[in-house]
């Protein structure tokens, strides 16, 4: 029987691959996949439990993914898929809930609601997948808010400073000497 993670992932590759056919974005290459790598690398740098951090990155985003619900309520419709499709691969409830309040608390909107050390997890690895990928950010500016150069070029800059204070302190101080590369390298004036 193939693991519970390779499961999961390999319902969200079938989501995203009609995803990408229908809007030309592909949301594993260009996100999902950094936050499921960060994910993973700080539950074990935190000792968290690897499996509910990895199953709620996949889950994070998915409800987007499969275009389940409205866009500003992902999380919500997030978290209702991590229920009915772990309770129908026979997944332990207790786990599931643990998975749901990541999904449900992955945005810095719900930052004060987050209990458990997975859901910080969660939410740090979320961010940190934008400084994986910057050159997504610099598509967006230029490529989907048709941007001009100086302005795409503020864009970028500043929702990379709001990213990072969006972290927990553990991970601002982590991320502190590759932030400051950054920002020096890319927005010198
Ligand atoms: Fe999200
Ligand atoms: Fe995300």
């Amino acid at each position: 029987m193939p693991n519970i993670v390779e499961s999961v992932k390999k319902k969200l590759l079938e989501y995203n691959k009609k995803s990408l056919k229908k809007d030309g974005y592909d949301f594993w290459d260009n996100h999902i996949k950094y936050v499921f790598q960060n994910a993973h690398n700080l539950a074990i740098k935190r000792k968290a439990n690897v499996e509910i951090c990895e199953l709620a990155a996949l889950f994070h985003d998915m409800a987007m993914v499969a275009d389940f619900g409205p866009r500003d309520e992902h999380e919500k419709y997030g978290a209702q898929m991590a229920r009915s499709m772990l309770a129908e691969l026979n997944y332990s409830k207790e786990k599931i809930n643990l998975i749901e309040q990541c999904v449900l608390h992955h945005r810095s909107s719900q930052a004060n609601l987050r209990n458990t050390p997975e859901e910080q997890i969660i939410a740090d690895a979320d961010v940190i997948a934008h400084f994986d990928n910057i050159p997504s950010l610099f598509s967006l500016a230029y490529n989907k808010m048709n941007l001009p150069m100086q302005e795409g070029k503020e864009f970028v800059k500043d929702k990379l400073a709001r990213d990072y204070k969006k972290l927990s302190p553990k991970s601002q101080k982590e991320l502190k000497k590759r932030f400051d590369t950054i920002m020096n390298v890319l927005f010198v004036y």
